[in-house]
């Protein structure tokens, strides 16, 4: 991708969502976005919008759904964070490919009890939750699929949603790009961490999903996050 035009989302499929990839190989891509996450300040917008829900509703035990939770850091971000808290969570996650769940469960401390499933997000039974959660999950979708998703996310959220994702612009495009080819990174981070800038989010792009979904602008805040991520959550 030479040329790119960031005023509108980009279509190019990323490498880990088409190319069938060894375990090994899928494993080193979701350690170095872990790294990345760690970097970029990442968990900060999600673990502060639970903060919010915890003084909206003190006190309530949440059941918790993170979807496309690749590498499982968040949701342990999250164990941490009730243990801190004091909240009482129940932590499931929803990831299409068997290598995250493998992964995630590595990666976990036999001490922390998190539900890693295999499967797509819209083929999940009709089980109660109070939270959904992603984190760079939704630019995955196109944009017909993304409305679908925030329907879904109302439908089966008793407390709210909240969405941590990128945001589309030229300052982290050219540095994510730049940064892949200096820092010794997965095959596969190299060609998606820019594709995944290109494929995100406006402002505007959430406020237009969002209202296609019938959410109306007071519904739901859509917040800017350092460096360069939109938060866009919903407390009901
Ligand atoms: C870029 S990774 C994000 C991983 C992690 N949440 C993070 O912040 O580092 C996106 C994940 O979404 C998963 N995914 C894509 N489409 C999905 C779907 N329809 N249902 C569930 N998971 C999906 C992919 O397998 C991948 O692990």
């Amino acid at each position: 991708m030479s040329a790119v035009d960031l005023s509108r989302r980009c279509r190019l499929p990323e490498l880990m969502d088409t190319e069938p990839v060894a375990f090994e190989e899928f494993q080193d891509c979701l350690r170095d976005l872990t790294r990345i996450n760690r970097w970029s300040l990442a968990y900060r917008p999600t673990l502060g919008w639970l903060d919010r829900v915890v003084r909206a509703q003190p006190g309530r035990p949440l059941r918790i759904l993170d979807v496309g939770f690749g590498h499982g850091d968040m949701l342990r971000r999250i164990a941490g964070w009730a243990r801190t808290r004091e909240v009482a969570v129940q932590l499931t996650g929803v990831d299409l490919n068997p290598w995250s769940a493998r992964t995630a469960r590595l990666a976990t401390p036999p001490d922390l009890a998190i539900d890693y499933r295999v499967g797509n997000v819209f083929d999940l039974e009709n089980e109660g939750v109070d939270i959904v959660i992603s984190a760079l999950f939704t630019h995955h979708l196109d944009d017909e699929e993304l409305v679908r998703f925030i329907r879904w996310m109302e439908r089966r959220s008793a407390v709210g949603w909240f969405i941590n994702d990128l945001h589309r612009h030229p300052i982290p495009y050219w540095f994510v790009r730049g940064m892949v080819r200096t820092v010794p990174v997965n095959r596969l981070v190299v060609h998606d961490a820019p594709v995944s800038v290109a494929r995100a989010f406006t402002r505007r792009d959430w406020r237009e999903r969002l209202r296609a979904a019938g959410l109306p602008d007071d519904a739901v805040t859509v917040d800017w996050c350092v460096p360069f991520r939109f938060g866009v959550g919903r407390i009901k």
